[in-house]
């Protein structure tokens, strides 16, 4: 079966997308508002943009009844962020963080979840986070102002938090950095099962 994206509605794009494009990391990223009020929100639109220099890119799907949900404000006019990674055991208080709340609340107070000051830049990061990057913006691309459509925000990396206890020899070990990712709806996936290949080495093949 072929869909033509010109036919379908947002809804209908964004399902397809979400239930295919799996399993997608998140982004538990907190930020502060102008006020100070510290903001803490999960984005499951999330990669790496690039290596050299360190950029991590997120995407905020416009909300239906304003232009920029808090994230994205907070970035405009603060200009750091700190990207979370989410560990197994704290999925419930990740999800519960996507509640709607206003944007005089702080997820952290409202949840009771521990801040960890950062190195680099003003917001706290999740203490329970085993690595946490804090990010300065470095641009913010609009694809569309629609509703479901897109801002892209590009970060770049200043500091990179990571918990010795999932260091082996200075690398993020697999076995000790237990992730989860979103899949389509309300499923999520982890990294407990795993599996490892070589990559091909062609050009000695060729020879
Ligand atoms: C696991 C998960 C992933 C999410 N990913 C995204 C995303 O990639 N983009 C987005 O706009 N909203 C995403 N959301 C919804 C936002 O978290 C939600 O709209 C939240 O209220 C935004 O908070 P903020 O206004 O404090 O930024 C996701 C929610 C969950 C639970």
């Amino acid at each position: 079966m072929n869909f033509d994206p010109l036919l379908l509605d947002a809804q209908q794009s964004y399902r397809l997308m979400v239930g295919s494009i799996t399993p997608r990391p998140i982004a538990w990223i907190s930020t502060l508002s102008e006020s100070g009020v510290l903001n803490l929100a999960p984005y499951s639109f999330f990669t790496v943009a690039s290596c050299n220099p360190p950029v991590l890119s997120i995407t905020q799907v416009n909300p239906r009844d304003r232009t920029a949900k808090d994230t994205l404000t907070n970035l405009r006019a603060t200009q750091e962020c700190v990207v979370n990674i989410v560990n197994e055991d704290l999925a419930d208080i990740m999800n519960a963080s996507c509640g709607d709340y206003p944007p005089d609340v702080s997820e952290f107070l409202a949840l009771d979840i521990e801040s960890a000051s950062s190195l680099l830049v003003k917001p706290d990061g999740v203490k329970a986070a085993n690595v946490r990057f804090e990010c300065k913006l470095r641009e913010v691309l609009e694809i569309s102002s629609l509703p479901m459509g897109g801002h892209m925000m590009l970060v770049d990396v200043v500091n990179i938090y990571v918990n010795e206890s999932v260091l082996v020899d200075g690398q993020i070990a697999p076995n000790l950095l237990i992730t989860i990712g979103k899949l389509g709806g309300d499923w999520y996936s982890n990294t407990q099962e795993r599996f490892e290949m070589q990559r091909p080495v062609v050009n000695s093949f060729l020879k």
